[in-house]
Parts: C-alpha cells; structure tokens; sequence
C-alpha cells in the first residue's frame, strides 16, 4: 500500500532507489538466469517498482509513456513534465529502458551482401539513424521551450530504435554467406574487418564520425538541421528502395523507416514554427540569448505548466 503523503521529491528518491535494484538485479540475472532468489527479489522490486510510478503518474504527471494514460485534466502532460536535467538536484527516472520489439518487424529470409553494403549506410553513414539519434539526444539540452525538448528526446528515442531495425536487416542479409558469396558481392573489404558484425560506417566504407551531425546550442540552427537531417535520410532511403523495391521482405520496413523521416521531418517542423512564435518574432535568423527570453510552454494556457 503507497503512503500517499508523499512529497514530489520523497516520491521520486523512492522510484529511484527501487530502478536502481531493479537495474542492478536484470544484470545479475542475465548471467544467473537460474536463481531463484533473485527471480523473488526482482519480483518484488519490479512490483514496487510499479506501483511508485502509477501513484506518482496519479500525484504529478508521467514519467513514461506507459504512463502518460493516468491523466486527470483532458491534455497531454508527457512533455510538460521536467526533463531529469530540468529537476533540482538531477533526481529523477534518467534511465531509458529497453523494450524487446523492434518498432516494425523484419523477418529476411534471403541474404544478400550487396544489398547490406548498401544498407548499412543508414546505421553509420552520414544521414544515417546513429547520426540523427545522437543529432537529437544532444541537442535537446539547449532547446528553450518543453515542447521542443520532449520533439527531439522522443524522436532522438526512436532513431535509436530505427538503428536496432537498420542493424537487423543488415545481420539478416549477411546471415550464413558463403566466402564464394562474400567474394562475389564485393562485400570482401568489410568482411575483413568486421567478418559479419555490425559496425557503422557509410555505403562507400566510410567510418561514422560524430562530425556527421551538430549540436550547436543554437535551438533556431538545430531545428534547421535537424529538418534537413529528415530530409536528407528520406532521400537515402529513397535511394534503398530504388534498389530492393522487387524484395518486399527488405522494402516493407524500409518504406516504413522513410515513411518515419516525413512524419519527424513535419514535428520539426511544427517545434520550429512554434518556437520561433515564442521568441522576437523579427528574428528569424537565430536564437539570441540576449534580447530573446526564454520560450513559455507551448500548450493551451489552461494547461497551467510553466516552460
Ligand atoms: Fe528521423
């Protein structure tokens, strides 16, 4: 039973000192799959675990998604709660977890070298998901107004897990070669380095470099190459396609990724504009500390949260 005179901040210690068990024993079980009282424990503090974050999703706001649903007021709080860098003294549920789905699924029966080499650059190439979910989790930080945060925490969220998809379908397309195969397709060169491991480089062999993306603590120059970073990796997967269009097991997902760029490319969009509505509306050209205030929240006024 929760003790309901829990202030915000008794709450959240409480949350984080339960994640931390829950954390800590998921990483002794990985490697003791079998023993028993571990199984209890992490029974025991998943359960707790849960019922902090459903009563502080009731008293405060969500922490996750999952519990963006415990609304009582009618609008969407999931971006007006604090980001953990927004709290004082930094205490909050910072850790993202992961869910064992990919977002789309990919199931690739034929493998194909060549068509990997190609695919590969969306995973380490310079438009590629590293970039763009590395691009957006950075940037976040220097953004002025919640709606422009939880834009690119979200969507810098699902880049990563758009890596995991690209990731998928090249370990799929390289599954059970043959070195005839590998010869063949020209796949040599990375196959020398990596034999079929997963590792981020572009089409043409180029290694990821984090020069690929900018985080530039202008929030007026990031949305602007952010909109361009959805641009450009519609435009590679426009490429992808172009080759695998006749093999609906590896261009299904891919429309899917390219259909995701249109949707970000439009949320950046719409964050932009909004942004730029909250600041000096004359100064299109950038955002500038000295002259333009902090943006306010970005919801209806009834929604009563500030920034
Ligand atoms: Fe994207």
């Amino acid at each position: 039973m929760m003790d309901r005179n829990l202030s915000r901040e008794q709450l959240l210690g409480k949350i984080n000192e339960v994640s931390f068990a829950v954390d800590d024993i998921l990483l002794f079980l990985d490697t003791h799959p079998c023993s028993e009282e571990a199984l209890a424990y992490y029974r025991e503090a998943a359960g707790m675990r849960r019922e902090l974050m459903e009563e502080y999703a009731h008293c405060y706001g969500p922490l996750t998604v999952d519990d963006a649903v415990h609304d009582t007021c009618g609008t969407w709080k999931w971006m007006t709660q604090p980001f953990p860098w927004q709290m004082e003294g930094g205490r909050c549920e910072a850790m993202w977890n992961y869910v064992k789905r990919l977002q789309y699924p990919i199931k690739i029966t034929q493998p194909n070298a060549k068509l990997a080499q190609f695919i590969m650059s969306q995973y380490g190439g310079p438009d590629g998901e590293i970039a763009a979910s590395m691009r957006y989790l950075s940037q976040r930080f220097s953004m002025p107004n919640q709606m422009t945060v939880a834009t690119l925490t979200d969507i810098g969220t699902e880049e990563l897990a758009h890596m995991e998809m690209i990731g998928t379908i090249v370990h799929q397309l390289t599954r059970n070669l043959s070195m005839e195969e590998i010869e063949k397709s020209g796949f040599g060169p990375y196959y020398t380095d990596h034999t079929v491991g997963i590792w981020p480089q572009a089409a043409g062999g180029i290694p990821f470099n984090a020069c690929e993306f900018q985080s530039k603590g202008d929030p007026i120059t990031d949305l602007f190459e952010d909109l361009a970073a959805e641009q450009k990796a519609r435009s590679t997967y426009d490429n992808i396609l172009r080759t695998v269009k006749d093999i609906p097991e590896i261009a299904d997902p891919i429309r899917f990724l390219r259909a995701r760029e249109v949707v970000h490319f439009q949320r950046f969009g719409e964050a932009l504009r909004s942004l730029q509505e909250e600041l000096d509306a004359k100064n299109f050209y950038a955002f500038n500390p000295s002259f333009d205030m902090p943006a306010s929240c970005s919801c209806p006024s009834e929604c009563g949260c500030r920034r």
